[in-house]
């Protein structure tokens, strides 16, 4: 077994050797996103609270009554099942390993590699810009697929604002970069593995946009706990969508908040599928900290960014062989 499968990369250190074996996750913080909208102001700022509590605890949370119906959710998922069982050919057509490409086809499904997923990378904002160059096959990818991004972009619009106010910091003057910020989707697909201990399915790395929202059929998220140590495995809550902050937000926030290491393993029972959905600030937009995040004992700590920086680093580096984008900044 090939040593990286075991190991991962904790913030500011080189590679450790994890377990592999996840222990019980502490209770994941459920966001009623119904509360964020509530007349009561005292509810809204519950919630707000309750954001800015498991962000500063887990970096993550989960997220209910965000308005995206069942069938809209199911159909995401089956679409992109489609489409990784569909033929190869279009498959084939759209593989790439230019990161700078805005629709792209990945595998590593290959002899004698620890890892096994095959992906899609797609841009979905401005939606009729991107959406002529996503998978024709399965005839339906398009119009399933999109209805969920436009869905899932409002849930994060409202998600980021709320982080962000959660922080103290005034989203208005952030309104342009977030309205016309990026949207990546990543689409996901692991082989069901009688034995997930001998492969991984994504190996260990941190999101580099503000927010991502992960939509999946079964369970196979892990994250580093807060004792910085251990895997967890991340219950799966039917209807729920699972939230993780990246780099950016945890630039916005001058490191108030932590990006999340995750990895995906593959499941024994069934083959997985999920889609990531990531979200930041324009492709040529810095980030920085917001000024409300700065002061005499909070100095800047992180040098600016935009996602085309990003771009240009994962050119060069394997964020999931140990390299991170925010321990460059
Ligand atoms: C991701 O990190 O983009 C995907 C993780 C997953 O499939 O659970
Ligand atoms: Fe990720």
């Amino acid at each position: 077994m090939s040593s990286s499968l075991l190991s991962s990369t904790t913030r500011g250190s080189s590679k450790q050797m994890l377990p592999f074996r996840p222990v019980e996750l502490a209770p994941l913080p459920i966001i009623d996103l119904s509360y964020l909208n509530h007349q009561h102001s005292l509810c809204r700022s519950i919630m707000l609270e309750t954001i800015g509590k498991a962000c500063k605890e887990m970096g993550c949370f989960q997220v209910i009554n965000h308005g995206i119906s069942r069938s809209v959710m199911k159909e995401a998922l089956e679409a992109a099942l489609d489409f990784f069982e569909s033929s190869a050919d279009e498959k084939e057509a759209l593989e790439s390993n230019d990161v700078r490409k805005p629709v792209r086809y990945g595998t590593s499904f290959k002899d004698g590699n620890s890892e096994s997923r095959c992906f899609l990378k797609q841009y979905a904002h401005p939606l009729q810009e991107w959406i002529p160059f996503w998978p024709t096959s399965p005839p339906h990818y398009r119009e399933k697929m999109g209805k969920y991004a436009v869905e899932v972009r409002r849930v994060a619009l409202q998600l980021i604002n709320a982080i962000l106010e959660s922080l103290g910091v005034d989203t208005a003057n952030l309104n342009n970069q977030l309205e016309g910020g990026m949207q990546v989707m990543a689409v996901n697909f692991y082989p069901q593995c009688p034995k997930p201990d001998l492969m991984l399915g994504f190996p260990a790395h941190y999101d580099y946009g503000c927010l991502t929202i992960l939509h999946q059929n079964c369970q196979g998220l892990q994250i580093i706990g807060v004792d910085g140590e251990d895997w967890e495995a991340v219950p799966e809550f039917p209807g729920a969508l699972h939230v993780h902050i990246g780099d950016h937000m945890e630039v916005l926030s001058n490191g108030r908040y932590k990006s999340v290491l995750h990895r995906a393993v593959l499941n024994p029972e069934e083959k997985r599928v999920s889609v990531a959905s990531i979200y930041g600030f324009p492709m040529d937009e810095k980030v920085t900290a917001a000024k409300e995040m700065v002061d005499e004992q909070h100095p800047r700590r992180y040098k600016e960014s935009s996602f085309r920086d990003f771009l240009d680093y994962i050119d060069i580096n394997d964020i999931t062989e140990g390299k991170s984008f925010i321990d460059s900044l």
